[in-house]
């Protein structure tokens, strides 16, 4: 019988035959995922696992440094790498969905390869590739995985590619993943964790993308995020998430007239993404939640909520 604890014990002796005193890179994303697969493998070689961890400036508000500092106190070998200024440079200009997913696995890569180089005589790649991801060509799930497998046919393997690939999750399904994780006493707060596209908050700005942009979308995500948590909502749901849009309206503040920017709110039930359902979250919920995004947040005068479903809607916007 498949029990979270004989899959840890028999994967820990099966990672140790395999890959004995070699040294392993494994990219972090702050997911589920990555972050049970560091651990599993953190059990089996210790610090042989060299894990990086990349800023790509697209992340929700606060989360590269307070990831990172939760990986650091998980007793991982991790290396945060803040690329942020690298990704806007090449983002700047760029309006296009998949012209911004492709201008950001590219630089992921690049800045990857780079580390990755760092680590004298590394002989693996682990990933945190999971059933899903085995059985459908393109990922959902998100994360550095899902990137490199949606780019290393561009130009040329990057190096690291070469290295031999170690995927201890990959027979498993995504609550498996969570019990494999809670078996092992990871925080909850991680093995819950929304999931998160791997090109961030540059799929959830509509258009073009500036710095001033990334900042208010991180600001109301975060009155979102926060309010969803304490009102004990947060669990319930499955992925939620705020979105910029190019639009701007006007609105009043005292004597003046206003002509800001517009978000839209999006919270969907899903148990795997490829249909959902938007939430029912009440009025009062939403209502507070508004008010306090107007009124913390420069520059948006306008809050609306998403109550269109997959299909024929998707979950992002772009
Ligand atoms: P859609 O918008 O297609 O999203 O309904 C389904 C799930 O996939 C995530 N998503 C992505 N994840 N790279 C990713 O790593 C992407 O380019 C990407 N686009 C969508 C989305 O957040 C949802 O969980």
């Amino acid at each position: 019988d498949w029990t979270p604890q004989s899959f840890v014990e028999e994967t820990v002796e099966a990672l140790q035959e395999k890959i004995g005193n070699d040294k392993v890179v494994l990219g972090l994303s702050g997911g589920v995922d990555s972050s049970v697969a560091a651990i599993l493998l953190h059990k089996s070689i210790g610090t042989n696992l060299y894990c990086i961890f990349v800023n790509n400036g697209l992340l929700r508000k606060n989360e590269y440094e307070s990831v990172l500092a939760q990986y650091e106190g998980m007793g991982l070998n991790v290396k945060g790498v803040d690329a942020s200024a690298r990704f806007l440079d090449a983002l700047a200009g760029l309006s296009d969905p998949e012209m911004k997913r492709k201008a950001i696995g590219r630089v992921f890569i690049e800045v990857f390869d780079d580390e990755a180089h760092q680590i004298k005589d590394v002989k693996w790649l682990a990933q945190g590739t999971i059933y899903p991801d085995v059985i459908e060509s393109v990922s959902a799930t998100g994360g550095p995985s899902a990137t490199i497998k949606s780019h290393h046919n561009v130009g040329g393997l990057p190096d690291f590619m070469k290295l031999q690939v170690v995927e201890p999750l990959k027979a498993l399904f995504k609550d498996e993943v969570r019990r494999v994780g809670a078996s092992m006493e990871m925080d909850a707060a991680i093995l819950g964790r929304h999931p998160f596209p791997g090109p961030g908050l540059a799929i959830r700005i509509l258009g073009d993308i500036t710095a001033e942009k990334v900042r208010i979308l991180q600001e109301v995500d975060a009155v979102f995020i926060d309010n969803l948590k304490s009102w004990n909502l947060y669990d319930k749901v499955w992925q939620a998430g705020a979105i910029l849009l190019p639009v701007n309206s006007v609105g009043v503040m005292g004597d003046e007239r206003t002509y800001e920017k517009c978000v839209a709110l999006r919270a969907v039930e899903s148990t795997d993404g490829m249909t959902a359902d938007w939430v029912n979250l009440p009025y009062e919920f939403l209502q507070k939640t508004s008010n306090e995004i107007i009124n913390k947040v420069k520059g948006v005068n306008r809050v609306v909520y998403d109550i269109s479903s997959k299909p024929p809607a998707t979950i992002e916007w772009e």
